[in-house]
């Protein structure tokens, strides 16, 4: 498929997506997200797919929705299409999804990294949710994502000042997974990814689901919804075959089903 504001390539079982409106600091703007969609959900049903990565430039990941193509809109414009509704792309996937980011996280681009499973920063990112300074607030999760990640105080303040977090506070912050040279964040990317794409796909669903299901529940219903998963896993062939590789001292062939 032939895309206009995205870059797809494979490598073994990692899909990596890079965004690529380099005239606009990879803004996202209709046409963007529609594509990342496609390709999403194209990766999520490929069997030979176990991870994706997102990335942008070395410049930035995203700076934001595209304020261009915001700025006509009209309220009941915005309210009649239900603007931004469907933009939650990343977080609808099934399989693991990492967010490698260098540079500019902004705004939307930053509500983008935070729908992943994790992120992956380069020493050179700032993020940071500057909608106020243009006199509106974020609308693709970043004043919940972010206060989940953050806490309350820090995501407040940045929200309502518009300041950035550099990589360092971010992972001292806990809203990145790891922070690694700029020139070793594809690489690294991709090792955690093919990592993930190796292991027994099954398991590596049915856990990102559970630790998601920590954000949706109390803890005795998310305890609950973790054992009758795992009872559930006994049913796989991978877990037989995990578990024979461990006593037989040799590397499981998982069978992904
Ligand atoms: C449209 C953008 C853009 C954006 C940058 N550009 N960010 N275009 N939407 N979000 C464009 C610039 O207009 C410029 O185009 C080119 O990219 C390069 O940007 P510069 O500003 O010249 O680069 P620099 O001086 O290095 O500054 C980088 C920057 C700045 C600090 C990141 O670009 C900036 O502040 N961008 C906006 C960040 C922001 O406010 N994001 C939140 C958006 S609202 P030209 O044609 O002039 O060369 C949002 C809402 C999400 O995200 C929720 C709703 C869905």
């Amino acid at each position: 498929m032939a895309y206009e504001t995205i870059l797809c390539e494979t490598k073994g079982r990692v899909a990596i997506i890079t965004l690529s409106r380099p005239d606009a600091l990879n803004a996202l703007n209709t046409q963007l997200v529609g594509e990342l969609a496609e390709a999403l959900t194209g990766y999520d049903r490929d069997d030979a797919i176990g991870a994706i990565v997102i990335t942008g430039s070395e410049k930035a990941f995203a700076a934001g929705a595209d304020i261009k193509e915001m700025a006509p809109k009209s309220f009941m414009d915005v309210y009649r299409e239900d603007f931004a509704a469907n933009w939650d792309v990343a977080a609808r996937c099934r399989k693991p999804v990492i967010a490698a980011v260098a540079g500019y996280c902004l705004g939307g681009g930053c509500e983008l990294a935070m729908q992943c499973d994790f992120i992956l920063a380069a020493d050179t990112a700032k993020f940071g949710q500057p909608e106020i300074t243009l006199g509106i607030m974020p609308g693709i999760g970043g004043t919940q994502r972010l206060t989940r990640f953050v806490g309350k105080s820090k995501a407040m303040e940045m929200c309502l000042t518009g300041r950035m977090m550099d990589a360092e506070e971010a992972e001292r912050s806990g809203l990145v997974s790891r922070v690694v040279p700029a020139a070793d964040l594809l690489t690294e990317a991709e090792k955690v990814a093919s990592k993930i794409a190796s292991l027994s796909l099954p398991a590596v669903m049915m856990t990102k689901e559970t630790v998601n299901r920590a954000y949706e529940t109390t803890l005795s219903e998310g305890i609950l919804f973790e054992r009758r998963v795992f009872h559930s896993m006994f049913a796989t062939e991978d877990q037989k075959e995990g578990m024979e590789a461990f006593s037989e001292k040799r590397k499981p062939n998982f069978k992904n089903r």
